[in-house]
């Protein structure tokens, strides 16, 4: 048998009626850019997230740029950001003109440190983007303390976390504003790209609504110099119908999930994510010491798994310029060499998560 990492065609057959007259919807209507999916979308997925405005968008990268933009952020200003995380985070801050910073990871938990975000707080500091990765909560309660001590903006990055929740509230509810990627491989995935900026500060939507379409008020009414980045109606409508299958899927991840940490904290040599109630496991990522080996042997066994993500940010090219040493954020760079992420998308089935626990069993002599 083999085990792919992913599989998005399997879940696209599971909703594929519904999706399939909805986007022929779209078609037969002949609107193709904003109108009233992309409005019902919008509303619709407020009301999931639990907040008063979603602006849909572009990607979540545009949704993180466009925010940084519409706090004013930009040269002369400070942004951290977690050492470990997909580049975007860091990118959207150069983008700008600010400066990023970077700080290191809670050692069981993946997500950004309070302590160590503290730590590099500075006059210049003007916002935290916090990113939810793979799927699990950053200590929110910890973080916006930091911002009302320091007078911050928090960002929260959800692009993994699509549904989790953090103290019954949902993420992209907690910080000041948060952005979402609907990338097709995330928990809630268009067929194609998208995002979605939300938050409880009416004013700050009003601005982004302007700042995503080229700042018209109305049509040639331009009150400021925007950008085009838009959530297409198509994109809406898929989304609109996932969304209702969105915690089933993520439940799903779960149980997956508890199945491989009950199997893999017996055995000796794994790190496996310390089960929370708030996971929803966008990535189950274990650490192990000798990672190369362990993903070879299960390529063996025709089981694919992926690295998320090599390298810290710190460690890459793209910010040598920065000239900082992994050494000043070791979780990271710990985790950048020892983490190797297992199939955990919905639609695995029994058999496959079985499979999984077997490959892995016998790597490890179990
Ligand atoms: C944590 C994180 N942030 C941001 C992004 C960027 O999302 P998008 O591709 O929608 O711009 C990703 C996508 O992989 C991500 O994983």
């Amino acid at each position: 048998m083999s085990v792919p990492f992913i599989d998005l065609q399997r879940q696209y057959l599971e909703v594929k009626t519904e999706v399939d007259n909805a986007i022929k919807e779209v078609l037969a209507g002949g609107w193709y850019i904003g109108g009233a999916v992309v409005a019902e979308f919008e509303q619709k997925f407020a009301e999931y997230i639990g907040v008063k405005q979603c602006i849909s968008c572009g990607n979540c990268t545009d949704g993180l740029e466009l925010l940084l933009r519409a706090y004013g952020i930009g040269p002369g200003d400070e942004v951290i950001v977690p050492a470990f995380t997909w580049i975007t985070d860091a990118e959207v801050v150069s983008l700008v003109g600010a400066k990023v910073v970077f700080a290191d990871i809670l050692s069981d938990e993946y997500t950004i440190d309070p302590v160590s975000i503290e730590s590099q707080i500075t006059e210049k500091t003007k916002a935290i983007i916090v990113v939810h990765l793979y799927g699990r909560p950053c200590r929110m309660e910890a973080i916006m303390a930091l911002a009302d001590r320091y007078n911050l903006k928090v960002i929260e990055d959800c692009a993994q976390a699509a549904g989790a929740k953090y103290n019954h509230k949902r993420v992209g509810a907690i910080g000041h504003a948060a952005a979402f990627s609907f990338y097709p491989t995330k928990n809630l995935g268009a067929y194609g790209d998208g995002g979605a900026v939300t938050t409880n500060d009416e004013a700050l939507a009003t601005k982004l609504r302007l700042m995503a379409n080229h700042g018209q008020k109305e049509r040639d009414n331009h009150i400021i110099e925007g950008k085009n980045s838009r959530l297409d109606p198509i994109q809406a409508a898929a989304l609109l119908i996932k969304l209702k299958y969105l915690d089933q899927w993520n439940n799903r991840r779960k149980v997956i999930a508890a199945q491989y940490t009950s199997q893999f904290s017996e055995m000796d040599g794994i790190i496996c994510p310390q089960p929370s109630d708030d996971h929803i496991y966008h990535i189950y990522g274990i650490r192990v010491e000798n990672r190369e080996a362990l993903k070879a042997h299960l390529s063996h066994y025709k089981i694919q798994t992926a690295i998320h993500y090599p390298k810290a940010l710190p460690e890459l090219a793209a910010y040598s310029h920065l000239k900082l040493s992994i050494d000043q954020y070791p979780v990271s760079g710990n985790l950048a060499s020892q983490e190797l992420s297992l199939p955990v998308f919905p639609e695995l089935t029994n058999d496959e998560v079985a499979e999984v626990i077997r490959g892995v069993g016998l790597f490890f002599d179990k």
